[in-house]
């Protein structure tokens, strides 16, 4: 089994120009296949609240919800850099307030490393959280959680105003103390430069060649259907697979082909005695 990562070997792999793979998980099995596979870090990322849970967005998705998801993840992948998400409304209010919530993700489900969404105005937070202790790995561009200031699920940093609005945030980040930053649905040009103006690791979800790749484990397995981003390569379709395996267990029960004996359990006595039994009742 591949020794546990810790921050030191994300440094270590930006600087040798070796590649960070990491996806998406919610859940028990899930975090078990992508650990087997060798997986560098597994996301417990608050888009469980679309592709677990069936909500439209991620807003609603609570601490409970992420603290639970966490839990399981961990006990599916104990030897890899787990990251928790930190939802919607756990550190808009104040630094304190984040310090809180942050600590809960550590305390409650050993995760290694927590993620909140923004640049420049969360600076104070990243800074908050950093100082207690907890390792912080930023995110900026399209940060869903205020998808609606953007107007829905925009691109960003396609112009030359919205990418220096970018790079300012990314070296807010930076200045902050996060490990780490991932950038979402913003230009491969704009990746590229600030994978080369910051020191810490830059990784990607939509945004091109940088430090590592992120993909939504919904997504590139073929799970999630409501939508699949133009940035997504589809890996699977067990959505096929499992809606197929149904209907052939539905034929199965209706045709009585299940369950065969294989699938039973036999009995221990003999017949007589149990036909004796039963006329008992009678
Ligand atoms: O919640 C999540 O999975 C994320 C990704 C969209 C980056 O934050």
């Amino acid at each position: 089994m591949a020794k546990k990562k810790s921050l030191l070997d994300f440094y270590r792999m930006k600087k040798e120009g070796e590649v960070a793979a990491w996806v998406t998980a919610y859940d028990f099995p899930t975090a078990s296949f992508a650990e087997q596979a060798g997986m560098d870090m597994i996301l417990v990322g608050d888009s469980l609240g679309m592709v677990v849970l069936g909500y439209e967005g991620t807003i609603p998705v609570t601490m409970e919800d992420c603290i639970s998801h966490c839990q399981a993840v961990r006990r599916g992948a104990p030897n890899t850099w787990v990251i928790g998400d930190m939802p919607f409304g756990s550190y808009q209010v104040s630094d304190e307030e984040a310090v809180r919530n942050a600590v809960r993700f550590l305390k409650e489900a050993a995760v290694d490393c927590i993620k909140l969404e923004g640049g420049v105005r969360v600076k104070s937070r990243i800074k908050a959280i950093t100082d207690a202790g907890i390792v912080v790995m930023g995110h900026i561009g399209l940060t869903p959680q205020s998808s609606g200031q953007f107007g829905g699920y925009k691109a960003q940093g396609r112009t030359v105003e919205s990418a220096r609005a970018l790079i300012t945030d990314a070296l807010a980040v930076q200045e902050a103390g996060a490990y780490a930053i991932l950038v979402e649905a913003v230009p491969p040009e704009v990746t590229a430069y600030l994978t080369k103006l910051l020191t810490i690791p830059v990784y990607s979800i939509g945004a091109g060649l940088c430090d590592g790749q992120l993909l939504i484990s919904g997504d590139m397995l073929g799970k999630f259907q409501a939508f699949t981003p133009k940035f997504v390569k589809k890996y699977a379709n067990v959505a096929e697979v499992e809606t197929n395996a149904f209907k052939e267990y539905i034929k199965d029960v209706k045709e009585r082909k299940f369950p065969a004996d294989e699938h039973v359990y036999h009995v221990l006595d003999s017949m007589e005695d149990f036909e004796k039994l039963f006329k008992e009742f009678m």
